[in-house]
């Protein structure tokens, strides 16, 4: 086989010690606050129904079949996206710089995770206001001034942002078997099961019907160009793709498991948090009077109000942040390991100092998305761009990452899946035979997913 010395070298890295593990993992990475931070706050920005649309149909449609061609990629050379895209590029005949683009995705990684981890600092925070009880009896104002409190102390927030880079190491660290996969086994059921109780009692207690109406009525004339590059760019995001994680997820991964089903249950649950997390949210903003389009604290200003109203309400919310918190840090995981494993490859330095100095690295980029909620609040250093006039260096930094460099790296995996990889390579590695599926997606990645990632991107920037 053509990639033989690829496979020789895949004994570096550890693989999943069974199909549950990578599942778990790699649900782990897909959902976290992206879904549940995230989701919402775009989507109330982007109008609602519209943006939700547009969200089910790119995945469904254009960024599934990515999702499938990253973890083929990964598997088939066993490598990490640097190793794996430039030995299968030189092998498929692709010249020698695809391991470029697997660079690109590791530093968008760790460029995601610095910001990611300004936030989920925050989930941290609010575990402790929950068992102290800060939540009961709070209306709109006082939940907005707990989270002024968090956020809006450089100090305060620092610390949990380095409290959570701190077990996102210590977890990558330990490894494949003794880490991940270890945190994911019983995380990833009981956050589906708070946010389920979440929901209830939001349509209990709060404006269902209006949280229903905003999310799934669709207002064809609210769809413009911004509207859909912020679901495209949602939608990257939020199934962890383009940036080497998922292809990392699939180079442990044994040749027995067929991604085409797992990519179905990694999407499925994916979007299903999502859209719970939005009537978990939705039916409280309403309630409440607050505004759906107020950013990124809307989650962490909302869903306080509703624990402080309900029964066992310091309970229950201390229970979801922690879920919350552990469903970031999968994620925060997801976005480490590429770099790491990499490192793995190239470097004789364990595992343990490698995570380490990656990690504080990161950890000090991750200061200035920090610093966006409090000494920066007000300092937009790109005003002079029009996109960023409002922006602060998180806004920046988030934008960039998630709308720009993402769905750009996305267009070249596809390209890479559909044009270098070969038809039999694909073919072989998917491994769901040559019927309608293998040729949608292969139509998808030549074709669908570049020429529409390109186009969202032309028109949205
Ligand atoms: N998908 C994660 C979320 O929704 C974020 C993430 C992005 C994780 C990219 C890994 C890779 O929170």
């Amino acid at each position: 086989m053509a990639n033989s010395s690829a496979r020789q070298r895949a004994s570096v890295h550890e693989h999943w010690s069974s199909k549950g593990g990578f599942l778990l993992a790699a649900v782990g990475s897909a959902v976290g606050l992206g879904n549940v931070w995230r989701f919402p706050y775009i989507a109330g920005v982007g109008g609602g129904g519209a943006f939700v649309m547009i969200y089910l149909l790119a995945i469904t449609v254009f960024i599934a079949p990515l999702l499938i061609a990253e973890i083929s990629i990964g598997r088939r050379a066993g490598l990490s996206p640097i190793g794996a895209l430039g030995s299968l590029g030189k092998a498929e005949g692709g010249g020698r710089h695809w391991g470029k683009l697997g660079g690109f995705g590791i530093i968008i990684a760790l460029l995601g995770l610095s910001f990611y981890s300004a936030v989920a600092g925050w989930t941290l925070a609010y575990i402790i206001e929950a068992l102290k009880g800060a939540f009961a009896g709070l209306d709109a104002a006082g939940s907005n001034a707990l989270q002024e409190r968090i956020a809006g102390d450089p100090l305060t927030s620092t610390i949990w942002h380095a409290l959570f880079m701190g077990l996102t190491i210590l977890i990558v660290a330990r490894g494949i078997r003794g880490g991940l996969e270890k945190a994911v086994n019983w995380m990833m059921p009981a956050l589906f099961a708070i946010i389920l109780l979440l929901v209830a009692y939001a349509a209990w207690a709060g404006d269902f019907a209006a949280a229903w109406h905003f999310m799934f009525a669709v207002d064809f004339g609210k769809i413009d160009a911004r509207v859909i590059h912020s679901a495209v760019g949602q939608a990257f995001f939020t199934l962890g793709i383009g940036v080497g994680s998922m292809m990392t997820y699939g180079a442990y991964l044994d040749k027995s498991v067929s991604i085409v089903r797992s990519v179905a249950i990694i999407a499925g649950a994916d979007t299903l948090v999502a859209i719970l997390a939005g009537l978990a949210v939705f039916p409280i903003v309403f309630q409440s009077g607050l505004t759906p389009a107020s950013g990124p604290a809307l989650v962490f200003v909302s869903l306080p109000i509703a624990f402080g109203q309900m029964p066992g309400g310091a309970f229950v919310g201390a229970l979801f942040f922690i879920l919350l918190a552990i469903a970031a840090l999968t994620s925060g995981i997801a976005l480490l390991e590429p770099a790491i494993s990499w490192l793995e490859e190239r470097t004789r330095h364990s595992r343990r100092r490698m995570a380490l100095a990656v990690g504080v690295v990161v950890w000090l980029i991750g200061l200035a998305s920090v610093f966006s909620f409090n000494i920066w609040a007000g300092w937009h250093p790109l005003s002079f761009i029009a996109m960023f006039a409002e922006a602060n260096i998180f806004g920046i930094l988030e934008h960039t990452v998630a709308d720009i460099l993402i769905p750009v790296s996305g267009i070249l995996i596809s390209l890479f899946a559909g044009w270098v990889l070969s038809r039999e390579s694909a073919l072989d590695e998917i491994g769901a035979g040559d019927g309608w599926l293998f040729k949608g997606w292969r139509f998808a990645v030549r074709y669908l997913t570049p020429a529409t990632v390109a186009w969202v991107l032309w028109r949205g920037l």
